[in-house]
């Protein structure tokens, strides 16, 4: 039968059953995270882009573990019990390969492979043709390298590192391991192969070699980057590959028209969208979905983990931000604190070692220094003194706290709660609130000051 669209009737298998001992980890590899997201999870949001009929994922070394971290429920789990070569790999995932359709192998510990790159492969074919993701590398020491037929210059084999010859050696043009080939041809070809090799495995590489045999042409293409085909072996390049991921971030960012201070110093895991005019200083952290607007400024050192920002907001230095919505103008940090739940509204102020928990805060309300705000809802207006602390917890429940607009709250108070607060109430400093108080009133709950005459300080004993 012949196709009409590629992607249309694509298979991708994604090979995750190395062990990955050089990492040094009892994780396995394709678990180790980049940006944020497991190795292999970045593979599966690109394959699924490509919007295949199947994505088989063959797993062996710490198969079950693989399996749990990833949370997609539409993948084909396939475990590979020994790992006898690539070729096997794929092998195991024959039963699941419908013979019209094609399948794009890819690897899981090859995480920054882009959706453009993996589009022009896909291109480079014609039917019932085999493509090769190849590159050019100034060290081919390692890899399988690619040989081509002198004068047609088409590719007639790959030669593994442990198999080449000294000319073959000197090719610079490897392979990348990423190929997509007719599923007929798996089914006739994968069966076929032979493990009598230096390594003693079966070869995936092998089969190349057993088309060209055939006449079957090899297309093949080339990466954009070369650091989309690098795979991750070590610690040390799944650390240049995130740096590398960093700039590629940075970048576009600043293609957009952010002002980053230094693209050098900031890290995204996960997206990060930015509206215009948005100014962002060196060493931030960006987590999850966060979502910028218009003219915000983000000081050094923030941390921010799906957080909706509104224009002209400021987030001073050394604050830390998570599952937070903030509206336009308000002003938050230095050294702000703000977790899950919370929704400040327009021009709030939250000050430095201000801890906010799964609160509201209406209009202009401002905390300004060391309180502690923990599920409450807080009108408009209101101000917060120093050292403010709702105490929402009794050891075993939380209750809520409500203050309502124009309420002045002295310096040094408690709310016990459930406690409300009512419109245009003053509370005078170092209170411990724990009854709701009227409207426009003045409310006190300390002991009365008294001054002891005569009183002596203790002396400290002679030592002996
Ligand atoms: C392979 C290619 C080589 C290519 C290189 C690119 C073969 C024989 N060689 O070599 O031409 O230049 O990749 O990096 O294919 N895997 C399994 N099951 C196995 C063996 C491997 O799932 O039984 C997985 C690994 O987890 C890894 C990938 O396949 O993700 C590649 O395996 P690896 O052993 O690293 O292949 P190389 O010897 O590097
Ligand atoms: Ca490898």
């Amino acid at each position: 039968m012949k196709s009409t669209s590629i992607s249309n009737k694509l298979n991708i298998v994604i090979l995750a059953a190395g062990a990955g001992k050089r990492m040094q980890s009892i994780l396995p590899k394709v678990l180790h995270t980049l940006a944020g997201n497991s190795l292999l999870q970045h593979v599966i949001n690109t394959a699924r882009r490509l919007l295949p009929n199947k994505i088989c994922i063959v797993i062996g070394h710490g198969g079950e573990a693989v399996r749990k971290a990833i949370l997609d429920d539409d993948l084909i789990w396939i475990t590979q019990e020994q790992q006898l070569g690539t070729g096997h790999a794929v092998m195991q995932a024959l039963p699941h390969l419908d013979k019209e359709e094609q399948t794009l192998v890819l690897y899981g510990d090859v995480p920054l492979i882009n959706i453009a790159t993996l589009e022009k492969l896909i291109q480079a074919t014609k039917n019932e043709q085999c493509a090769l993701m190849t590159a050019v590398l100034p060290d081919a020491t390692g890899y399988g390298r690619i040989v081509r037929d002198v004068k047609s210059k088409g590719i007639t084999a790959i030669v593994e590192q442990k198999e080449a010859n000294h000319e073959q050696l000197a090719i610079r043009e490897i392979n990348t391991g990423i190929m997509l080939i007719p599923n007929q041809y798996l089914h006739e070809w994968l069966p076929e192969l032979k493990n009598s090799n230096a390594q003693q495995e079966y070869y995936l590489t092998d089969v190349i070699g057993m088309a060209a045999k055939l006449g079957i042409e090899i297309a093949s293409a080339q990466p954009l980057n070369t650091w989309e085909v690098m795979g991750v072996n070590n610690k040390r390049q799944l650390a240049e590959l995130e740096r590398i991921y960093q700039g590629e971030r940075a970048n576009e960012l600043l293609e957009q028209g952010v002002k980053l201070i230094d693209p050098g110093r900031i890290d995204i895991r996960g997206s990060l969208s930015c509206e215009s005019d948005v100014e962002i200083d060196v060493n931030c952290i960006f987590e999850g979905n966060v979502v910028l607007g218009k003219g915000v400024k983000i000081g050094a050192n923030c941390i921010l983990k799906n957080v909706t920002v509104a224009a002209d907001t400021h987030i001073h230095p050394y604050s830390l931000i998570e599952d937070t919505e903030i509206a336009n103008d308000c002003r938050i940090g230095p050294y702000a604190r703000i977790r899950p739940g919370t929704k400040l509204s327009s021009k709030v102020h939250i000050g430095n070692f201000v801890e906010v928990k799964n609160s509201q805060i209406a209009l202009g309300t401002k905390a300004n220094h060391l309180s502690y705000i923990g599920d409450s809802i807080i009108g408009k207006g209101v101000n917060i003194g120093a050292g403010t602390i709702t105490c929402n917890y009794d050891g075993a429940n939380k209750y809520q706290t409500i203050i309502e607009d124009d309420v002045f709250v002295g310096s040094d108070t408690q709310f016990v709660a459930p406690v409300r607060i009512s419109k245009g109430s003053t509370i005078g400093a170092g209170s411990t609130i724990t009854k709701d108080t009227p409207e426009n009133t003045l409310t006190l709950a300390r002991s009365k000051q008294v001054s002891i005459s005569g009183w002596k300080r203790p002396v400290k004993k002679a030592n002996k």
